[in-house]
């Protein structure tokens, strides 16, 4: 009954029968909380001629940007209607394959790989969320594909690199493709781009990305995949012809250029989740090794965290539940990094409901 995704506050309140307050504050979609980039809102005006024409289906100004931006080749490159239609194609692709999901994760891999009719298992991680390649590697032999997301939503996690180094490798060897979702990337961690050189010649490296999240621009849709140009080619056949519409590709190349935006909302977002952890310590709250911008949290005096979710609602805090992220099944609560105000109004209402159960 729950809704499965973040964002669109009221269905969350419609389904659990809570009178929705007047102000709400909505920490269940991960996105930045600056709001989009100024030098996107200053050329909105300017956009509205775009819609007279149709977009371009191979959004060539925008691949060429994201490949230099790479240090790749274009070829390299497809852009998608938001990471979720990459999502659906790469499912597309797999049609009838064995894939199995890293756990816990983007509830829409399972979606697309169940609607090309593929045989899904999970691999569950043991919470701390550490990644361990050798179990994998062992069920490479009867997989086609793994899906695997780190920066991990929903737990804010990033495996270790060495690890996933060791998986593009066997997954090479083994001839089973493995899709590294990488959504929260380099935009909200400290680091360049990465597997430029694996993706010149492997052909089983699929890496995925969102530019949404980043530049808050979730209504837009936009994202990309950098693959080996076959495996890019292929995609692209399955792929609606103008499915990326000539706004979002117009944000796309202006949001790349905002270095100092995204070096501000790093910057805004480590001191935040600094401040947040010392809180949570202090208040015996238990989260996670987040690196981005969402954490999981629980109360660990609550096995069910629930009535801590209702709690928060009524008070006009929106989390994100986890119901259906297999390996949580609702016993941690998502919350993105809001602005200060935002995190400070959160820390209120969690230092009340300790007070409560005191
Ligand atoms: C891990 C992950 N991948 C992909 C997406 C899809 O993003 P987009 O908005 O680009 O479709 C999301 C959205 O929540 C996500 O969390």
């Amino acid at each position: 009954m729950l809704p499965s995704h973040g964002s669109n506050p009221h269905y969350l309140y419609e389904s659990l029968s809570i009178e929705q307050p007047e102000e709400t504050l909505d920490f269940s979609a991960n996105l930045n909380p600056f709001g989009p980039p100024k030098a996107l809102i200053e050329k909105w005006p300017d956009a509205f001629d775009l819609i007279t024409t149709y977009p371009d289906p191979h959004a060539t100004s925008l691949t060429k940007k994201l490949a230099a931006r790479h240090g790749s080749e274009e070829s390299h490159v497809l852009v998608g209607n938001g990471g979720a239609e990459l999502i659906t194609l790469v499912g597309r692709f797999l049609f009838h394959k064995r894939v199995c999901i890293v756990q816990p994760a983007f509830s829409e891999y399972e979606e697309a790989c169940r609607s090309a009719e593929c045989e899904v298992t999970y691999h569950k991680l043991e919470e701390g969320w550490r990644l361990d390649p050798n179990p994998l590697v062992e069920k490479m032999n009867h997989l086609d594909a793994i899906f695997l997301c780190t920066p991990n939503n929903p737990t804010g996690v990033s495996y270790d690199l060495e690890s996933v180094r060791t998986l593009i490798a066997e997954a090479e060897k083994q001839d089973c493709y493995l899709i590294i979702d990488e959504a929260f990337f380099a935009d909200f961690l400290h680091k360049e781009p990465r597997y430029t050189v694996e993706l010149m010649t492997n052909r089983n490296l699929i890496i995925m990305r969102s530019l949404t999240k980043m530049f808050a621009i979730p209504g837009l849709r936009l994202g990309y995949m950098m693959a080996h140009p076959e495996v890019i080619r292929a995609i692209k056949k399955l792929k609606p012809h103008w499915s990326v519409n000539a706004l979002a590709l117009m944000a796309g190349e202006i949001c790349l250029d905002e270095q100092a935006y995204m070096k501000a909302t790093r910057k805004l977002i480590e001191g935040e989740r600094e401040k947040l952890q010392l809180f949570f310590e202090k208040h015996r709250y238990i989260y996670s090794r987040s690196t981005v911008n969402f954490y999981l949290l629980k109360d660990p005096d609550q096995t069910d965290q629930a009535p801590l979710m209702h709690y928060l609602m009524k008070n006009g805090i929106v989390p994100r539940h986890t119901e259906n992220f297999p390996g949580l099944e609702g016993r941690w609560l998502r919350f993105a990094i809001r602005t200060s105000y935002e995190n400070d109004r959160l820390m209120e209402v969690l230092a009340s409901w300790r007070s409560l159960s005191l």
